[in-house]
């Protein structure tokens, strides 16, 4: 009898750990396209296409970086920019790794309060929406920079590609369609005419953007300067002070791209190379990494009650610290080596139990003692000579601020939403920031693009990053260990569903089509679960390196994005 009610009771908790379980993602078993020498993953796959050429006319990475980089403003308005900024990890064919900033700046004529009233309370959507809250654009600064370090084929021939498209014009997708038409209210309200204005737009109609073509054109044959100096500048300026905002030619001419020392840990058997302030997405990721390597997560099922709670736990601690220490490193001293290092770390999850979730109004960022001496876009590429990079560029919101330079034929950027205005009150992220992110005259706005590139026996692995705001990072996260852990392939790894902790609010957001089978066990935990309709988290395009050293795309199907290659 009593053999009996042993089996019973074991075949009951089989049943019921059978029941907890999620189907592998396995199941998707998904293959993104795999070419030996050559590729680039980006949002549309005209820049893909474009980047690719120029590594065919033997151009190495960062000429079809600066090449995809330049095609996206044209087939990709949604966040592909000249009016915005980003980050870029590097690592060359010797192994040299490096990043790069070319982050926006405040104005400066900002202020700590400039999104108040006079009773201390934000203005809603100044910080979001039309001319207050363009911050000034670093991405053709960062290009140029690139190119006179990085580059091998004259900037010229990087840039016509882009003008020939500009002028031939683009067919847009159907995802572009319905963005331009959900989008047409707030280019109104930003006060200013688009050329997206002049219809209802359907899949396979072609846009052509004639005045960004000659600004193109004007930056090709004067360089750099044409942007922060040149009739351009003065073409954004007047614009931006017309609809009242703070741009001056000062804030331009002012305007320097800068080199960073990379965020550098190890994971396992593997090094991953991300981007440091003014991004969090490099200490963030290494700190959720650092905080869950002490556990065997190949052993958990993928995206199970236990590998969720795990994850949610450390990332609930990352970001409580992301909101107090970091801002831009030219401002703030920021903790790096503490912050991502093990012992901090393991310490932060020491009330972490699998029985109940830990509530987010009982942790704060964390004790360090002494101070040492952060729309989107992303794309991954590698060349034939082995160079690697990874790029995020943001103009921060869709369209960004809606600004649209009708003379430039570009859109700005709403990156001053990124700074905090005001402590404890969240961005459109639902970010808080505290001193190390308020707002000042040419401070670099805390981001969290996370750009990366992982080696495994010295070797290059894996490109990622992703769009996406806070849910950049845990999309980022998450992918690291579905290859290194759970040995997915690329495409696999991209399109399986994700999950996201930021902290506050205090839920776990899930992708629509995540399985829910896991909800009532976190429930009964104690965690707040959110499933809306129609949310996807993240869109990351990333490459793999295969054991055979082929490459292996993985192009997100969340959205328009294509792998090509050679
Ligand atoms: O820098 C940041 O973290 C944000 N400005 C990124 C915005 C973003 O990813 C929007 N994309 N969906």
């Amino acid at each position: 009898m009593k053999k009996i009610f042993i089996l019973l009771f074991v075949s009951l908790l089989f049943f019921q750990c059978k029941q907890q379980q999620i189907p592998p993602s396995k199941q998707v078993l998904e293959k993104g396209l795999i070419t030996k020498k050559a590729m680039v993953v980006s949002a549309r796959k005209e820049a893909s296409e474009i980047g690719v050429a120029i590594m065919k006319k033997g151009g190495n990475a960062f000429d079809a970086m600066i090449a995809t980089d330049l095609a996206l403003v044209v087939v990709y308005p949604f966040a592909g920019n000249i009016g915005g900024g980003g980050f870029t990890v590097y690592r060359t064919k010797d192994g040299e790794i490096g990043s790069f900033d070319y982050r926006e700046k405040a104005p400066l004529a900002a202020s700590r309060d400039m999104y108040l009233d006079e009773d201390g309370n934000v203005i809603p959507n100044k910080s979001t929406l039309g001319a207050m809250a363009v911050g000034v654009p670093g991405t053709v600064a960062g290009l140029f920079k690139i190119h006179e370090r990085f580059g091998t084929l004259p900037f010229s021939e990087l840039i016509q590609p882009s003008i020939d498209l500009a002028r031939k014009g683009v067919i847009i997708t159907k995802k572009q369609a319905n963005s331009f038409n959900k989008y047409r209210e707030f280019f109104e309200k930003a006060n200013n005419r688009t050329i997206f204005l002049d219809k209802d737009w359907k899949e396979g109609d072609t846009v052509k953007y004639l005045k960004l073509a000659k600004t193109f054109e004007r930056i090709r044959d004067n360089g750099r300067d044409e942007f922060y100096k040149g009739e351009t500048a003065d073409i954004l300026v007047d614009y931006v002070k017309d609809l009242g905002g703070i741009i001056t030619k000062e804030d331009l001419a002012k305007y320097e791209a800068k080199w960073r020392k990379p965020i550098t840990f190890t994971y396992k058997d593997a090094r991953i190379i991300s981007m440091p302030p003014p991004s969090s997405g490099g200490i963030c990721i290494a700190q959720m990494l650092k905080s869950i390597e002490p556990f065997d997560i190949s052993k958990f099922t993928h995206n199970s009650t236990k590998y969720i709670q795990l994850l949610t736990e450390a990332e609930r601690r990352s970001f409580a610290d992301r909101s107090y220490f970091l801002g831009d490193p030219d401002f703030n001293d920021i903790p790096i080596d503490s912050l991502i290092s093990s012992k901090y770390n393991n310490k932060r999850m020491i009330n972490f139990n699998w029985d109940s979730a830990t509530n987010s109004s009982e942790v704060s960022y964390g004790n360090i003692t002494g101070m040492e001496s952060n729309e989107t876009t992303h794309y991954s590429i590698v060349d034939p000579f082995g160079n690697a990079i990874a790029v995020t560029n943001t103009l921060n919101g869709a369209y960004g601020s809606k600004v649209y330079v009708q003379e430039g034929g570009f859109f700005l950027n709403n990156e001053m939403d990124d700074l905090s205005s005001k402590p404890g009150e969240p961005n459109m992220f639902g970010l808080l920031g505290a001193e190390a992110n308020a707002i000042e005259p040419e401070k670099r706005m805390l981001s969290s693009m996370t750009p990366t590139i992982v080696e495994q026996n010295g070797k290059l692995k894996m490109v990622l990053g992703s769009p996406g705001g806070s849910t950049i990072i845990t999309s980022v996260f998450q992918n690291i260990l579905n290859v290194l852990e759970f040995d997915m392939g690329m495409q696999e790894s991209v399109s399986a569903p994700r999950f996201h902790h930021q902290w506050l609010p205090d839920e776990i957001k899930f992708e629509t089509r995540f399985d829910t089978i896991a909800f009532p066990q976190l429930r009964k935990k104690g965690y707040n679960i959110s499933q809306g309709n129609s949310r996807i988290l993240g869109k990351v395009d990333a490459i793999l390196v295969l054991p055979d050293g082929k490459l292996e795309g993985g192009a997100d199907p969340r959205g328009d994005d294509m792998a090509v290659g050679f």
